[in-house]
């Protein structure tokens, strides 16, 4: 297949790029010559007449998009409007990357594909209202759902830890804020095996598990071996921040895991990998 992976250099993006690669024709399209915010970004992806778009291509700072919520509408809503247009012109399915945030946190276990998504901050708007322009768009996608990406390159979680934790020699992290670590490469592996079943629907794909960032950052101290750091436990309300994250952001996955059979390894797992091969 030809593959066009929007978003292509972004952290997911070249993980993607580097897996689809083995069995794929990929087309990378990212800033700043391909900018998904411009109407003539539908020719441009148009014009290389891709057989799928994985869509990756976000405004991904939660921070960024709370001060300035019209700059994530236009990138992840009015963006991914013209990408769902360009797929719609060459008649190609889409993949659209999206994200636990589309939740409110406030459900007592995680969240199914089923659930009502109710977004409480910008991020989480924007990008629910990207799912939305796919949904009435296309008729063949892929919406996929993930929490707490972290690949070989990126800013991701785990890297800010261990460097945080150098700098300060200490660190508060909340209790409070709970999700699913995910993978890159396993994420990027579960897409190729998504992609080959035109099963089009909403997926929830992270690794198997959900943790609080307290004990997702005490566990990637302990890998990096930076144990002797003092970790303080914090609330969300004591962390102040311009985005309100989800209290309980933990994605179930209930469709691909039940009809396909494709399941992602625990994160400890994925994470003890991270650490072998990366850090
Ligand atoms: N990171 C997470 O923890 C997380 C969690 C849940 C869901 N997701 C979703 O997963 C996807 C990938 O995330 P990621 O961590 O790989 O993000 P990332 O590293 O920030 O990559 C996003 C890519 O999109 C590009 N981009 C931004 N605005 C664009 C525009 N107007 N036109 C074209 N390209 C544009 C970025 O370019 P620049 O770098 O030049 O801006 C970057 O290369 C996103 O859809 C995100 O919403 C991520």
């Amino acid at each position: 297949m030809r593959i066009a992976i929007v978003g292509g250099r972004g952290q997911l993006g070249r993980v993607l790029a580097q897996t689809l690669g083995a069995q794929h024709q990929v087309l990378i399209l990212d800033l700043p010559e391909c900018d998904i915010t411009q109407r003539s970004e539908i020719d441009c992806i148009a014009d290389r007449a891709p057989d799928l778009v994985i869509h990756a291509a976000a405004m991904t700072d939660v921070d960024a998009c709370a001060r300035d919520p019209r700059a994530a509408f236009v990138a992840n809503a009015l963006g991914t409007q013209n990408v769902a247009l360009a797929c719609q012109r060459v008649r190609a399915p889409m993949v659209y990357i999206s994200t636990n945030e589309v939740f409110d946190g406030a459900k007592d276990s995680p969240y199914l594909e089923l659930d009502e998504p109710h977004a409480i901050n910008s991020y989480g708007a924007s990008k629910l209202a990207g799912e939305r322009y796919v949904q009435m768009l296309l008729d063949r996608f892929y919406i996929v759902r993930l929490s707490w990406l972290f690949a070989p390159l990126g800013n991701n979680f785990p890297q800010k830890i261990i460097k945080l934790a150098k700098q300060k020699g200490a660190l508060s992290v909340v209790t409070d804020e709970i999700a699913n670590p995910t993978y890159a490469p396993d994420l990027a592996q579960a897409i190729v095996q998504l992609i080959e079943t035109n099963h089009f629907g909403i997926y929830h794909l992270t690794n198997e598990g959900s943790v609080s960032r307290y004990n997702f950052a005490a566990r990637i101290l302990q890998l990096a071996g930076l144990a002797h750091i003092p970790l303080t436990p914090i609330s969300l309300a004591d962390y102040e921040r311009d985005s309100t994250p989800p209290a309980n952001g933990a994605l179930a996955n209930f469709a691909a895991a039940t009809v396909l059979g494709i399941k992602l390894r625990p994160w400890q797992e994925a994470l003890e990998e991270f650490f072998k091969s990366n850090v």
